[in-house]
């Protein structure tokens, strides 16, 4: 689990949450994580900083934890325990935590770090509250990250017709990253030159936790093994429960995806689009809506829009991932 040069460089912002905690995973896996920052969204802040701590004590690594916001910046707060269960983890026994949180600080921690040190990805896999104010407070750090790799929007919603969880539990948050990033309208400091990734739902639709990819998991040994496998059920059924027969094979596997898009880009499809983030729909508050027109006065892309992954190549880092951990509780 020794960070190493040659991997991108990200703040991992979370709500763990099933999928979050094997983005976790696979950041350290293969990425040097500079840090790790939570956010209010499946669960309450609360809970999602609890289960931060304890999937970096299981998976054996020394990024420090930071809490932040526990309530959107506009919106009010609405979890997902029909998706993750009231502990937003449940599923499994998890240990208690040994590493204690290093700050409360979060939407600081993002801005000191990037100021620090240029070149970060910005990995949000919950409500993008913490960016959002981030890069409203302090503008500068746009231009010195590396970009945004997101889990969040896409073409359908899974939280309303048109909107996707993170998107629309934080409307206004998102709304401010994708506008960072917008070429057409660029704030005082001018364009920003990173990337803005968006892992929505047309590509992590595409990676779904079946049968087979949980029975892999059940059959490795050691702790994490054992504990992902429960989660693993956990969250497959609540997908299963809720969905057309027949319509999925497990949960969506999403948030592992924004980190894979930044570390193994060859793994997916994407597209060049303008994204922006609809706030004040009365039917469609949290929609990214894409241009896909083909007309000329488009608006120049400001997003990746993944539409496609490598599933199997995908889940193999995952169980690669596992067998590199080394818990601690
Ligand atoms: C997103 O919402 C949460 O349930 C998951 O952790 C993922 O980040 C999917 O809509
Ligand atoms: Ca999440």
């Amino acid at each position: 689990m020794n960070a190493s040069s040659a991997r991108p460089k990200m703040i991992v912002d979370c709500d763990p949450g099933h999928d979050d905690a094997v983005a976790l995973l696979v950041a350290a896996h293969v990425a040097d994580i500079r840090g790790i920052v939570t956010v209010g969204g499946n669960a309450d802040l609360d809970r999602t900083t609890h289960n931060a701590l304890v999937m970096r004590d299981l998976i054996g690594i020394d990024a420090p934890v930071h809490r932040g916001c526990g309530h959107p910046i506009v919106a009010k707060s609405q979890y997902a325990p029909s998706i993750h269960g009231e502990s937003g983890l449940d599923g499994a026994d998890l240990p208690s935590p040994v590493t204690p949180l290093d700050g409360t600080d979060g939407v600081d921690f993002i801005i000191d770090t990037c100021r620090a040190d240029e070149g970060i990805w910005l990995v949000p896999t919950g409500p993008l509250t913490n960016i959002g104010l981030a890069l409203r407070r302090a503008p500068d750090i746009a231009h010195r990250i590396a970009g945004v790799s997101l889990m969040g929007g896409g073409s359908f919603g899974n939280r309303s017709a048109v909107a996707e969880f993170n998107i629309w539990a934080d409307p206004h948050a998102a709304a401010i990253v994708f506008e960072t990033f917008d070429r057409g309208s660029p704030g005082p400091l001018g364009p920003v030159p990173g990337s803005l990734i968006m892992a929505g739902l047309d590509v992590t639709h595409r990676f779904q936790l079946t049968p087979e990819r949980i029975a892999r998991t059940g059959a490795l040994s050691g702790q994490l093994a054992e504990i992902l496998t429960g989660l693993f059920e956990f969250f497959s059924g609540t997908y299963l429960s809720r969905h057309d027969a027949g319509t999925m094979s497990g949960a969506a596997l999403h948030d592992p995806l924004a980190v894979l898009a930044v570390s193994h880009p060859e793994l997916f499809e994407r597209r060049h689009r303008h994204v922006v983030v609809e706030t004040v729909g009365e039917h469609t508050a949290g929609m990214t809506v894409i241009d896909e027109r083909k007309l000329l006065e488009r608006s120049a892309p400001n997003c990746d829009v993944l539409v496609d992954v490598d599933a199997d190549a995908a889940f193999d880092i995952v169980i690669e991932a596992i067998q590199a951990s080394a818990p601690r509780v």
